[in-house]
């Protein structure tokens, strides 16, 4: 029996699954999570490093997480809608029909590989990361932008009546109104200016990105579309907070204060801190929200987490959960998911994933074993740019799907020789956009936010730092096996 009072839904689009959460006032702080749902999604590779989404598939799976999660008896309580989105991925769609008119390519996806290097060696890599905060890499949206025009809009490519968006903005078009996005996804596309906050005009023309095409840029409060066709919702409960999903996991953290650093663990993973330092070598800079003005997060990526988990599951027709209980000690074996190039802190499209120190004897829990120690040493890598940036890092805050794993948090607390807390709900981004939705419905107070209580456990540090050293560097070995351009790190930035 949910107790009487308003609620906020809070749905969060991710790469693998949307999940919605039902959030009551009630409770200390506020924020009482009262009833969940959630509906998977599939991503399709139609040639080698493309990763594809369908949009409608998108739109389809949140309904469907919204009418898992909310009881018709409930939805006429719910006073706003709070919405976390994967980011980067990007779809283009008739501004009149609302159809999509290509697929939604997926932050993932690696097709533009050439055509980045093409930038890269004409020059472009400084402007671009001045004014975008991020070094010009496939995975953030620009790319994807030049690629879908060209692909579905070959004539004059001014995009004239089609619209380009971020998930955020795919989604609020399907409630109509205006062509919007939220500042803190504008700013993962690349086309961002991250001081101006406004698209930037070089940026568009590196990318041949016609102004037209593009929503305009709102902040994480709107104003948005109110919700339509969302069942059991009635039509007209208002959006009022929008995050990109790592800024909303910070933001459930309480981790609007410079120092705090988290890992989201999803599908890929995110590390980020907030604050603003300048150049950040290695990491991005890009605005984390804009709620009672703009907050600048430095972030670093890794592109396979949970994936890496997902891939090896349908190598051996088994599920992620199923393949985690065989997890061993992987004995030498290093598996380095660089499926779609590297991310943070390598930067390097054209690195491919590797297995190295295979044995006749190698057990399937080995490599189970072995994936889940490259996710613990892709967060520690990020940790040290992290902290080159933002001053020491003693304690990590975790959250995303795979945080459940016990083995994970163990072995990341021990490679990275730092506490790890590991917050007791999962779903985070979810949570963070329920927190900001209640606070612009005026449910509760940024006090009572910071002072709400945030369960969760500890993973202490173990082991010697001389251990420590030798298994980084044991993995760095393998990692620099995987890039044919290891001599050329940071090129990018050059
Ligand atoms: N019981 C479990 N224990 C550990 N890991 C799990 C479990 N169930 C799912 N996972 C892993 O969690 C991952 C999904 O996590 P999550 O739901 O946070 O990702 P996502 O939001 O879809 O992705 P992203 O945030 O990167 O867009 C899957 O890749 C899966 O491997
Ligand atoms: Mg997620």
């Amino acid at each position: 029996m949910v107790s009487a009072g308003p609620l906020i839904l809070a749905v969060d689009q991710g790469t693998s699954a949307t999940k919605a959460l039902l959030v009551a006032a009630g409770g200390p702080g506020g924020g009482e999570v009262v009833a969940r749902g959630s509906a998977p999604l599939t991503e399709t590779h139609p040639r080698p490093g493309w990763v594809e989404q369908d949009p409608g598939e998108l739109w389809q799976s949140v309904r469907l997480a919204v009418a898992r999660c909310v009881d018709p008896s409930l939805a006429s309580r719910v006073v706003a809608v709070g919405l976390s989105t994967q980011r980067e991925s990007l779809a283009l769609w008739d501004r009149r029909t609302g159809e999509p008119a290509g697929p939604l390519i997926s932050w993932q996806d690696q097709r533009t590989t050439a055509t980045c290097a093409d930038l890269v060696a004409a020059g472009a890599g400084p402007l671009v990361r001045a004014a975008s905060g991020m070094p010009l890499d496939p995975m953030f949206s620009a790319l994807k932008a030049r690629w879908l025009l060209d692909a579905h809009d070959p004539g004059d490519r001014r995009g004239a009546g089609l619209c380009l968006g971020t998930v955020d903005s795919w989604l609020l078009s399907r409630f109509g109104g205006e062509h919007v996005t939220e500042v803190g996804n504008a700013s993962r596309t690349q086309l961002m200016n991250v001081a101006t906050r406004q698209w930037d005009e070089r940026l568009l023309d590196v990318f041949g990105v016609p102004a037209g095409v593009l929503p305009a840029i709102v902040p994480s409060g709107g104003p948005f579309p109110a919700v339509r066709d969302l069942a059991p919702l009635p039509d007209g409960v208002p959006v009022l907070a929008v995050l990109g999903d790592s800024h909303a996991a910070m933001f459930a953290h309480g981790g609007w204060r410079p120092g705090v650093v988290k890992a989201t663990y999803g599908t890929g993973s995110s590390v980020m801190a907030i604050g603003d330092r300048g150049d950040a070598p290695g990491l991005c800079r890009s605005v984390a929200w804009d709620v009672t003005g703009p907050v600048l997060a430095v972030e670093g990526n890794i592109r396979a987490s949970g994936r890496t988990l997902g891939w090896l599951a349908e190598l051996f027709g088994s599920t992620a959960e199923a393949l985690l209980a065989e997890a061993e000690d992987p004995d030498g074996v290093h598996l380095v998911p660089a499926f779609g190039g590297l991310g943070a802190p390598w930067w390097e499209p054209g690195a491919r994933a590797a297995l190295s120190g295979l044995t006749l004897g190698t057990r399937r829990g080995e490599l189970v074993g072995a994936a889940l120690e490259a996710v613990a040493f892709q967060v520690e890598d990020v940790l040290a740019a992290v902290q080159q940036t933002v001053g020491e890092v003693r304690v990590l805050l975790a959250d995303g799907g795979l945080t459940r794993n016990d083995r994970l948090m163990r072995l990341q607390a021990e490679i990275s020789g730092r506490r790890v807390f590991r917050s007791a709900e999962h779903d985070l981004s979810c949570l963070g956009v329920a927190h900001a939705a209640g606070l612009a419905a005026g449910l509760w107070t940024f006090e009572e936010l910071e002072n709400r209580p945030r369960p969760g456990d500890t993973f202490e540090p173990a082991g010697e730092p001389a251990g420590r050293t030798a298994r980084l560097a044991a993995w760095h070995e393998a990692v620099a096996r995987t890039r044919p351009g290891a001599d050329r790190k940071g090129a990018a930035d050059e």
